[in-house]
């Protein structure tokens, strides 16, 4: 992609970004700004999970028909800062969404055009631009998600949290992992302490999250290694190894993920 005519995502802001200084839009309201909100989540996941959204038809069909659940946030000159990908999900604890994750949200929420059975808005995604993380931006998009929930109707908002610090601690158990804590209790991953501390709760692991195949050659051209033998691989910005087999010419990365749900409230609304 042209990166150029996409802006540049990396260059620092020089303002304090506060909730008042941003617009949030959907897709269908500014198709204009999809391939900008594609490379942005391009940009801020690793190289190996690229594919996976561009390439995915369900992640195409998210973005066409459910273009009014996509919203980017934008600065008010019109330079994009944030996307949070949602979509309208039957959820509930025993169903397919618990085990599968991020791949069954996606997968369930396509296959239901009537979004009139869903109960709450599943949140598959919110990435921050690099120029603009750690402002806080990822806090407010939290907020946002829950008021957007509210706003279309949903009195749960729910998603399958990648702790972003996981990718860290690759031999590390997911589950020994997330219950590690900080001096006041709260939790150790950045990630997963933004949303406790909003009164996200913890509903249980989704082991097989999301799941990447590729062969050989592709895992060689995503991760700029080479795989000589059969064996497990840690790699860059995975949370857990890729498995390789070399007489299948194949490798694998399965993914669990930790859903979590906060309760959309009266107070959860655009202006706060
Ligand atoms: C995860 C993400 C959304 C956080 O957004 P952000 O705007 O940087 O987060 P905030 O500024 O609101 O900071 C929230 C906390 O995370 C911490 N944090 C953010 N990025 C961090 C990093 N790379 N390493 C360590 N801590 C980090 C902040 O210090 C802050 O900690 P605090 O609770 O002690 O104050 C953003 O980093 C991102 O888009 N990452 C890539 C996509 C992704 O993984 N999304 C999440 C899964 S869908």
């Amino acid at each position: 992609m042209n990166k150029e005519i996409m802006g540049n995502f990396t260059q620092k802001y020089n303002y304090t970004i506060t909730p008042e200084k941003l617009k949030v839009v959907t897709l269908s309201q500014r198709p204009d700004l999809r391939d900008k909100a594609q490379y942005l989540i391009e940009l801020t996941h690793p190289k190996f999970m690229r594919n996976y959204t561009v390439n995915n038809p369900l992640w195409v069909s998210l973005l066409e028909q459910f273009s009014d659940f996509q919203f980017v946030i934008c600065s008010f000159d019109d330079d994009l800062l944030s996307v949070i990908n949602t979509i309208p999900l039957q959820f509930d604890q025993s169903n397919i969404c618990m085990e599968k994750g991020w791949d069954g949200a996606l997968m369930t929420g396509i296959s239901k055009k009537d979004t009139k059975s869903s109960n709450s808005l599943c949140a598959l995604s919110i990435s921050i631009g690099p120029a603009s993380q750690g402002h806080g931006l990822g806090r407010t998009a939290v907020r946002l998600s829950r008021a957007i929930a509210r706003d279309k109707g949903f009195d749960r908002l729910v998603l399958p949290l990648r702790p972003i610090l996981k990718s860290k601690y690759p031999l590390i158990a997911f589950e020994k992992y997330i219950s590690w804590k900080e001096a006041d209790g709260s939790p150790f991953d950045p990630w997963l302490r933004v949303h406790t501390k909003l009164d996200g709760l913890p509903l249980g692991i989704a082991d097989d999250s999301i799941t990447i195949h590729g062969s050989i050659q592709d895992w060689e051209m995503w991760t700029g290694m080479r795989f000589p033998e059969t064996g497990s691989y840690i790699i860059p910005e995975a949370m857990i190894p890729i498995r390789v087999d070399r007489e299948q010419n194949a490798g694998i990365y399965i993914e669990p993920n930790l859903w979590v749900q906060h309760i959309v409230s009266i107070q959860d609304k655009f202006n706060f």
